[in-house]
């Protein structure tokens, strides 16, 4: 049985800013009387840049656990929300300029239910499997956990929005995604468990102000669709094209760890278990084993354990029925 970590739940702090949009938003959090940035302002900055990003960020965590000390109600702030509109105006302006579309909903699935052959060269999950080292996986984990310790909360935003089929799909495979009635289950959670076994914090917003640009924009592009009606067909697309694609990069991601761990030291500790679990519309293994990484620097933590225990390392991967 997963232990779950005990502040996954809490709400993070505010992180430091990245220029003037996320230091104004900062400010206006802390309950600075002064004015928040107009559109022109906003429209002069970078769409994928850090303080656009971080701003977008701020302003859309009010909507789902908010910060620490920060009172709830900035939720709803007027002047917040416009700023909010300027902000998502030059971010969906880019996004539509630099995206090309497919001709219809059919040859876009096609595409995505054929992998390419091999590395193209971008894929963060063949470079773990093929030349990955432990700190780099640590790494990848940290600020993943942006998206993953929320993973499936904007999507969910979509279902009142939906009806018939599409919303009985999209429903069953939330089911899952929150762990189809089992708390140690949910998807965020499993991947709190896994950072913990990384030697990572799992606090929610952990790693926020480590956070570079793109993985902000990940996290924001996912909380614009959810939030925003009209970009319903975007969030439902969006939500195809990660569970469709997410399982081979899993897959390689759990061949790295079972690589690292034949080539561990020896280690009178190790163990290696595995657990099938039928889920509703899928299948999940578990698999976990211990790494003395204190034998060796090579396996040494890009942020130490506190405990000075082995690590334990547990990953999750998935594959259709
Ligand atoms: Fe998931």
């Amino acid at each position: 049985m997963t232990t779950l970590p005990l502040r996954v739940t809490a709400s993070p702090p505010l992180p430091p800013a990245r220029g003037d949009l996320s230091g104004a938003v900062i400010a206006a959090l802390r309950g600075a009387a002064s004015p928040l940035p107009r559109a022109a302002a906003v429209s002069g900055a970078d769409p994928y840049g850090a303080d656009l990003q971080l701003a977008l960020y701020l302003l859309y965590e009010l909507h789902y656990r908010g910060f620490a000390g920060i009172d709830d109600a900035y939720e709803w702030d007027p002047a917040l929300l416009r700023l909010r509109a300027d902000a998502e105006d030059r971010f969906l302006t880019a996004l539509r300029r630099d995206t090309t579309t497919g001709e219809n909903a059919e040859q876009a699935l096609g595409e995505l239910l054929v992998e390419p052959v091999g590395d193209s060269g971008d894929s963060v999950s063949h470079h773990l499997a093929g030349e990955g080292t432990l700190w780099q996986v640590r790494e990848y984990a940290a600020l993943r956990s942006l998206y993953h310790l929320k993973e499936a909360d904007p999507h969910l935003w979509v279902v009142p929005r939906l009806r018939g089929r599409a919303k009985a799909a999209m429903v069953a495979i939330e089911y899952d995604e929150f762990g189809a009635g089992r708390a140690d289950r949910v998807h965020a959670e499993l991947f709190a468990a896994l950072m913990r076994d990384l030697g990572l914090d799992p606090a929610y917003g952990r790693y926020l102000d480590a956070a570079p640009a793109p993985a902000l924009a990940t996290v924001n592009l996912m909380s614009l669709f959810g939030l925003h009606r009209s970009l319903r067909g975007a969030l439902v697309g969006h939500f195809a094209a990660v569970e469709v694609t997410s399982p081979p990069a899993s897959r390689r991601l759990a061949a790295a760890m079972r690589g690292w761990a034949r080539a561990r030291p020896p280690c009178a500790s190790t163990t290696n278990t595995w657990r099938r679990t039928p889920c509703t519309n899928k299948w999940s293994v578990t698999m976990s084993w211990e790494v003395c990484w204190r034998t060796s620097p090579r396996w040494r933590p890009m942020w130490p354990s506190a405990s000075g225990r082995p690590l334990i390392w547990r990953t999750v991967w998935r594959g259709r029925c």
